[in-house]
C-alpha cells in the first residue's frame, strides 16, 4: 500500500514538472504572442518605450539600484557588452525583437530567456569581478550558434570611478 502510494506521489509530481514545463515553453509564449501581458511590441522596440537604444545598458536609478536592459535579435545581443559592478545586485530586464533565445552567463549557473512580447526580468549579484561570455542558450536560427555578449563585472569603487557613459556599455574584446 505505502510502495503505492508513493508512486502515485512520484507520478502526480512527474506531471507537475511537466506541466510548469509546459507553462513556460507552450503556453507562456502563445499567451505573450497573443497581447498578454502587455509587453512590448517587438516590431516597435527601438522606436519608443522602455527598450529604445539610448535607454539600453546599465542604468541607475535614484535610489542607486542597477538595472541592465538588453533586447535579443537574431543574431545579436544589444548592447553587445555591458558593464556592472562585482558584489552587488543586478536586475536584468530584457526581450526579444523576434524569437526566444536564451542569454546564459558562462560560468555560472544565471541565465534569462528572451520572449518577444514579454520582458523577463530576474536579478543576479555577481561576487567576483571578471569577464563572462553571454552565450544564447535556444536554437534560434542559423546564425544561434555566433550568437554572443559579453559582460564585464568591474570592482565597485572601479565601476563607481567609470564615466556614466562607460557604464552602460563596454567594448566587447
Ligand atoms: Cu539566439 Cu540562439
Amino acid at each position: 500500500m505505502k510502495k503505492k502510494i508513493g508512486g502515485i506521489a512520484a507520478i502526480m509530481l512527474l506531471g507537475l514538472v511537466l506541466l510548469s514545463i509546459r507553462y513556460y515553453e507552450v503556453d507562456l509564449p502563445i499567451w505573450h504572442f497573443l497581447g498578454g501581458g502587455k509587453g512590448p511590441d517587438p516590431a516597435t522596440l527601438h522606436l519608443s518605450g522602455e527598450f529604445v537604444e539610448s535607454n539600453l545598458g546599465t542604468a541607475e536609478d535614484a535610489e542607486g539600484s542597477l538595472t541592465v536592459r538588453m533586447i535579443a535579435q537574431q543574431y545579436v545581443f544589444v548592447p553587445q557588452c555591458i558593464a556592472i559592478p562585482a558584489g552587488v545586485p543586478v536586475r536584468f530586464r530584457i526581450t526579444s525583437a523576434d524569437g526566444v533565445h536564451m542569454l546564459s552567463f558562462l560560468g555560472t549557473d544565471y541565465g534569462l530567456k528572451a520572449v518577444p512580447g514579454a520582458v523577463t526580468e530576474a536579478s543576479f549579484t555577481f561576487l567576483k569581478p571578471g569577464e563572462f561570455k553571454i552565450p544564447c542558450n535556444e536554437f534560434c536560427g542559423p546564425g544561434h550558434y555566433a550568437m554572443r555578449g559579453q559582460l564585464e563585472v568591474a570592482p565597485r569603487d572601479q565601476f563607481s570611478s567609470l564615466h556614466p557613459e562607460e557604464r552602460r556599455t563596454c567594448e566587447s574584446r
